[in-house]
């Protein structure tokens, strides 16, 4: 829905001009699970958006309605719930609540939501709408806050408020994208380099359309035997605090002293993070055969050692192998189900994307959605209320 179209229906249901907020949802190119590692990712900021209508109310009332649910929400600034009421508006109320322990003291108002974003496809429609809530309120309340601090706030808000223990990488890249590049993060210090697509490659995403009801007990269980790498392997680096303090040959040098699972999944993590920082030299020098070779280890470990793909997406990466225009792919995102990332000639993409829904199809009986993305810009108010100066 157009920012104009939002702020029309915005007006017929609230009598009042919103400002509007955008917030795009994420695709990661390489570095998956490496981020609650304190390790690396590069992630995409794709033109599936979140869209947030705001305006101030005097009431000191929360009012929320969206443009895809039917509930809507009418909570008092000071009686907003303290726990999640499992429905749309708990992404919505747990930034409030970060806001305010952050010290910012939140106006009344009213809020349309619009999104675009899957959802439970793995691509961060959570995250989408969290970023764009807090600028929302924050362009409400007449604050501002840097925006790594809003994708930490955002990242709180689940970890604490809706109890996903996910890390940094999806609210980061909705906040700091930038159009035609992919963003290198260092999920520890949160320093980050934008880097430049190839022009001539288009991302292609292929939804297995399998929405797994486990994943989140799954990825509390690997963030689990991270720390339990890390615990076992501090007898031998005792400075370590994250795998990312570790070395494929440091791990390699001690691994035949570590339970297998243990292993395995460390081992996924420490060569994930050299083949995020592999993939940023081969995007800057544009070398496609490197990035195509990165994906495919990636996938293959992401599948045999940390074991979060499934049949479906296997299925979906190796028929990409085969069809034009292909030039590297993976599962993308937690996993268990959700989205593969391909990087197809741009010239090729239509048909890669029509041929890919016809195999899939045939294969599995399932019809996939296909999505031809491009890397787009972080979040941003896109219309400011008129009224004011
Ligand atoms: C989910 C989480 C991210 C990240 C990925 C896996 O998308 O939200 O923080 O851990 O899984 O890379």
């Amino acid at each position: 829905m157009s920012p104009s179209t939002l702020a029309d229906r915005f007006a017929a249901l609230f009598g009042a001009t919103p400002t509007i907020v955008a917030a795009p949802g994420r695709v990661n190119l390489i570095g998956e699970h490496t981020d609650y590692n304190d390790g690396f990712v590069m992630p995409c900021a794709i033109d599936f958006t979140a869209r947030i209508a705001i305006a101030p109310r005097n009431d000191k009332r929360l009012v929320l309605h969206s443009g895809e649910f039917p509930e809507h929400f009418d909570f008092p600034l000071d009686r907003l719930p303290e726990k999640p009421v499992h429905a749309w508006c708990d992404n919505l109320v747990g930034v409030a609540h970060m806001l305010r322990a952050e010290g910012i003291p939140l106006s009344g108002a009213s809020l349309l939501l619009h999104s675009k974003v899957p959802i439970g496809a793995g691509l961060s429609s959570s995250a989408a709408v969290e970023v764009g809530t807090a600028l929302a309120l924050l362009a409400v309340s007449q604050r501002s806050l840097p925006l790594p601090r809003v994708a930490q706030l955002a990242q709180r808000a689940e970890n604490t408020f809706i109890n996903a223990q996910v890390g940094i990488m999806d609210p980061f890249v909705s906040c700091l994208g930038e159009a035609g590049h992919a963003l290198q993060l260092d999920c520890r210090s949160l320093t980050f380099d934008s880097v430049p697509l190839p022009p001539q490659l288009r991302l292609v995403i292929c939804n297995t359309m399998v929405k797994h009801k486990h994943a989140g007990g799954e990825y509390n269980l690997r963030r689990k035997e991270c720390e339990e790498g890390v615990e076992l392997l501090k007898r031998w680096y005792p400075n370590i605090t994250a795998l990312r303090d570790v070395s494929p040959a440091d791990l390699e040098a001690h691994s035949a002293n570590l339970p297998k699972i243990i292993r395995d999944r460390c081992t996924h993590i420490v060569r994930e993070n050299d083949r995020v920082l592999a993939f940023g030299r081969a995007l800057r020098g544009a070398d496609l055969p490197a990035l195509a070779k990165l994906m495919r280890e990636s996938h293959a470990s992401l599948r045999d050692l940390y074991q979060v793909s499934c049949r479906e997406l296997d299925q979906m990466v190796e028929l990409a192998e085969h069809l034009p225009g292909f030039r590297g792919c993976r599962m993308t995102g937690g996993g268990f189900g959700g989205c593969t990332i391909n990087l197809i000639e741009a010239p090729l993409a239509e048909t890669f994307a029509a041929e890919i829904a016809a195999a899939y199809r045939q294969k599995t009986g399932v019809r996939p959605d296909v999505y031809i993305c491009s890397a787009t810009r972080g979040a941003h108010v896109e219309t400011a209320d008129p009224s004011k100066p």
